[in-house]
C-alpha cells in the first residue's frame, strides 16, 4: 500500500507541485483514525520536527524535567530555545510486567513545570500505565508525551494519553509513523494537542515542512483502516513473540543481563564494560548501540534492536562466539 501510494504520487504531481502547506487531507485521516477533530492534529517532518515546537512552548512554560536515561532529541529541541531543564534519574531496575506505574520517585517535589514522558520509554522499553500518568496532568502546567513506539507495543494503545487531549489543554502527544512503517528516510510524525496550540505552532514553522511524498504515503496508509489494522497486528505479534524468544535466549549468555522490554528494542547490561564486546561483534557485521551517550548509562550497557528470527539468531551467534 505504501509503495503503491508512493509510485502513484511520483507519477502524479507530488514531485512537481508544492505540497499542501496545511496538510488538510492527512490531518483528516489521522483525526478519523484516532476519533479526534482535525484541528487537534499537526503532521510533521517526523516526530523530531514537532519536538522543536513542543520545546518552544516548554521553554516559555518553565523548567523541563527529562527522565534519564532518555531520548537525546528533547535536549536538542530545548536547546533551540535556551529552555531550562533538569534531569530526572530513573531507577535502572524494573519488573518484567506491563504496564508499570510511572516512575514518580524520579520527580522531586515542584522541580519542574514541564514533564517530558516517553511511552514506551526509550531506551529502557518500560511501558507506563495511563492510570499512573493521568494524575501528572494535574501537577504540571505542561506534559509532553512521546508515543513514537506505542503502536508497536502489544496492548500498548490502551495506555495512550491520546483520548485525554480533548479535555486537557496542557497535554501534547507526539507520534511517529517513521517507526511503525519503517520510513525513517521519508519522515512523518504528528502531534495531537489543543487546536489553539496547534494553530500557534503552524505559524512558527517553515511553509512546507511535510513533503508531497510523505503526505501521499501517510494519507493512503492511514485511510486504509483494514490494511492498517492488519499491519498493526503483524508488528505487535512480532514484538510479542520474537521479543520473548530473544530475551530468553539472551538470558543464557554468560555475564550479560537482558532487561525486560515491552518494545522492539532492549537494554543489555554487562558485569563489565561491553565496549570491547561491541567492537568484536561489529567485526562480525552485528551493530549494537553504544549507550554511553545516554545520561545515566555507561560502558556496561548496550541497546539491541529486535530483528526477524534470522537476524536475532545472527546477533546471538556473534555474541556467543565472542563470549567464549
Ligand atoms: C523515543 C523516540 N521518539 C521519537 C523519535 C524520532 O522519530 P522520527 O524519526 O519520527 O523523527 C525517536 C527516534 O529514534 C525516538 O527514539
Amino acid at each position: 500500500m505504501l509503495r503503491r501510494a508512493l509510485k502513484q504520487a511520483i507519477a502524479g504531481s507530488a514531485l512537481r507541485d508544492y505540497p499542501d502547506r496545511d496538510q488538510r487531507e492527512l490531518r483528516q485521516v489521522i483525526a478519523r483514525w484516532h476519533g479526534l477533530q482535525p484541528e487537534a492534529v499537526l503532521p510533521g517532518n517526523g516526530a523530531a520536527e514537532l519536538f522543536t515546537w513542543a520545546a518552544r512552548d516548554a521553554a516559555a512554560c518553565g523548567v523541563s524535567g527529562l527522565p534519564d536515561p532518555g531520548f537525546a532529541d528533547y535536549r536538542r529541541a530545548l536547546g533551540c530555545w535556551d529552555g531550562a531543564l533538569r534531569s530526572l534519574p530513573l531507577s535502572l531496575s524494573w519488573p518484567c510486567t506491563w504496564p508499570q506505574p510511572w516512575a514518580s520517585q524520579a520527580e522531586p517535589e515542584r522541580c519542574c513545570q514541564v514533564l517530558w514522558i516517553t511511552n514506551p520509554h526509550n531506551p529502557t522499553g518500560q511501558l507506563w500505565s495511563r492510570a499512573s500518568l493521568e494524575p501528572l496532568l494535574d501537577r504540571y502546567p505542561l506534559v509532553i508525551c512521546d508515543e513514537a513506539f506505542l503502536p508497536l507495543v502489544p496492548q500498548g494503545e490502551a495506555q495512550s494519553l491520546l483520548p485525554l487531549v480533548a479535555t486537557r489543554s496542557n497535554l501534547v502527544v507526539i507520534r511517529s509513523l517513521t517507526k511503525l512503517l519503517a520510513i525513517a528516510g521519508l519522515r512523518l510524525g504528528y502531534a495531537v494537542a489543543s487546536p489553539e496550540r496547534i494553530k500557534r505552532w503552524q505559524q512558527w514553522r517553515d511553509p512546507w515542512p511535510v513533503n508531497g511524498l510523505a503526505l501521499a504515503a501517510g494519507r493512503a496508509v492511514m485511510a486504509d483502516q483494514f490494511g492498517m489494522d492488519r499491519w498493526l497486528r503483524r508488528v505487535q505479534d512480532w514484538v510479542a513473540q520474537e521479543g520473548q524468544w530473544f530475551h530468553r535466549q539472551l538470558m543464557q549468555l554468560p555475564g550479560l543481563r537482558p532487561m525486560p522490554s515491552s518494545a522492539n528494542y532492549l537494554l543489555l547490561h554487562g558485569e563489565v564494560s561491553l565496549l570491547q564486546l561491541r567492537e568484536r561483534v561489529a567485526h562480525r557485521g552485528v551493530l549494537l548501540r553504544d549507550c554511553r551517550s545516554f545520561e545515566g548509562l555507561g560502558e556496561n550497557w548496550l541497546r539491541i534492536g529486535l530483528q526477524d528470527r534470522g537476524g536475532n539468531r545472527r546477533i546471538l551467534r556473534a555474541l556467543k562466539q565472542e563470549l567464549r
